[in-house]
């Protein structure tokens, strides 16, 4: 089987890693010269992800069967639905049902039409005349988010990032004047509780659970800053997290199966790895946003771990025949990326980065490279993260230790990461706090 694989970052590589040991013939198109996913491809091409033509261009020179999607913004341009017109099966939904995560408004709308479990008080506005109206007649916590696409870095938060409604008001002036997103502002209730991850392969009809996993989506130490992609990731042995009991796992996969069903009775059927972003409050999960895609860094701590053929996994979700259960290993992973420095707010890109893989894997780690180009033989930083480094044991504590020790292998003078992620402290600062909110 040939696979093409779309994107140059660190889930893309944890993606590629995995359909190479699938036995697949890989070809792969990104912006960036991922050292780590041009290694295991046979061919590929630096071109922009979301010019459909030229990557159809390319799946069709090298007569590719299935294409691997890892990136939003490809598809939102449509590539799926073009690919398929050319004949190339897709682990990764049509544009129509993207929409799940390009417009945090049609997800609202269908969770709220459905009668879905999980759903947050929300309104969303296409000028900023309504918005700032609306904001008047506030009285709660609230979050501000651009409805559109932002990376992760659009959504500002009561009691973090605004404290007051002039300050909402500013951001959603901020919002029409720059376009940010490209599609309005939507005004949500602001959940309070613990936040966790849970992913989906989804088929159309079924899905089937990943191992859940908790990203830190601030920039700085102590859950501060900027909101960010996701700075690092953890998850345990027993494919819960240390504060999400079975019974909340369950309770979240049914408002996903939910979500998969509501797409389908609206002829959008979803196919796919769906990614569902929860804040675990005292009454139960409740949805932050789907994505339509693997996690970034989520994507790090599961694929390592994945016991079953990648890539026959992407075939069945293509063909709409899922298997039933798929196997991960039972062991924690935890995973701290290596940002440019500046990372969240103003990065500085172009900084020489050496990473010695050879070290690292083997020793209980793995490496994934992410946002970093190659210059004849200099691996530079760019603008987004940089390298994810995933520590893998049987307990977190140890996989926090396998991580830290691999970290010692990245070195640069112009690089952050967050050593608190998977820490003791930390883990139990999430226990504490949602003992605290059970009460
Ligand atoms: P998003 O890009 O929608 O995942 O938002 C980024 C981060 O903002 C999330 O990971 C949460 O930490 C926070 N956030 C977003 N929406 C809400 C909400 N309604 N209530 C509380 N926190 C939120
Ligand atoms: N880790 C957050 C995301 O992939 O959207």
């Amino acid at each position: 089987m040939r696979v093409l694989s779309v994107g140059g970052g660190g889930r893309e590589h944890a993606a590629v890693e995995a359909l190479h040991r699938s036995g697949v013939e890989i070809y792969a198109v990104m912006k960036n010269k991922n050292p780590g996913i041009i290694q295991r491809a046979k061919a590929y091409e630096l071109i922009d992800e979301n010019d459909v033509d030229r990557v159809c261009d390319f799946a069709l020179r090298y007569d590719v069967n299935l294409a691997f999607i890892g990136p939003e913004a490809p598809l939102e341009a449509g590539l799926v639905d073009a690919l398929e017109n050319i004949g190339v099966s897709c682990a990764a939904p049509t544009k129509a049902a993207a929409r799940i995560e390009t417009s945090k408004q049609f997800m609202r709308e269908l969770v709220t039409k459905h009668g879905i479990a999980g759903n947050l008080g929300y309104a969303g506005f296409g000028n900023a005349e309504d918005a700032l109206s609306y904001l008047e007649t506030v009285t709660g916590e609230i979050v501000v988010k651009p409805i559109g696409l932002t990376g992760g870095k659009g959504v500002k938060v009561w009691g973090e990032h605004i404290n007051s409604l002039e300050e909402a008001a500013d951001y959603v002036r901020e919002i029409f004047h720059d376009n940010v997103g490209g599609a309005g502002v939507i005004i949500e209730e602001k959940a309070v509780g613990e936040e966790f991850t849970l992913m989906v392969f989804a088929d159309g009809k079924d899905i089937v659970p990943m191992p859940l996993v908790q990203d830190h989506k601030r920039a700085y130490e102590g859950d501060v800053g900027p909101n960010t992609g996701g700075m690092g990731s953890y998850s345990d042995a027993d494919h819960l997290l240390p504060f999400v009991t079975e019974e909340e796992m369950l309770q979240a996969l049914s408002i996903l199966q939910a979500i998969v069903d509501a797409m389908a009775e609206e002829g959008c059927p979803y196919r796919g790895p769906m990614y569902g972003q929860f804040m675990l409050t005292a009454d139960g999960p409740r949805i932050i946003e789907i994505n339509a895609r693997f996690g970034d860094p989520e994507a790090m701590n599961v694929l390592p771990i994945l016991e079953d053929n990648f890539a026959a996994i992407l075939k069945e979700m293509a063909a709409g025949k899922l298997r039933t259960e798929i196997r991960f290993a039972d062991k924690a992973t935890v995973c701290k990326y290596v940002v440019p420095r500046g990372y969240g707010t103003a990065p500085e890109p172009g900084h020489g980065i050496c990473v010695d893989a050879e070290a690292i894997r083997g020793n209980g780690a793995e490496v994934f490279f992410a946002n970093v180009d190659m210059e004849e033989d200099m691996l530079l930083t760019g603008t987004s993260r940089s390298v994810g480094v995933v520590g893998i044991a049987d307990t977190i504590e140890e996989a926090e230790r396998n991580c830290e020790a691999a970290l010692k292998y990245v070195t640069s003078d112009a690089i952050c990461i967050r050593h608190d992620i998977g820490t003791k402290g930390l883990i139990q600062s999430r226990i504490d706090n949602m003992k605290r909110l059970r009460r």
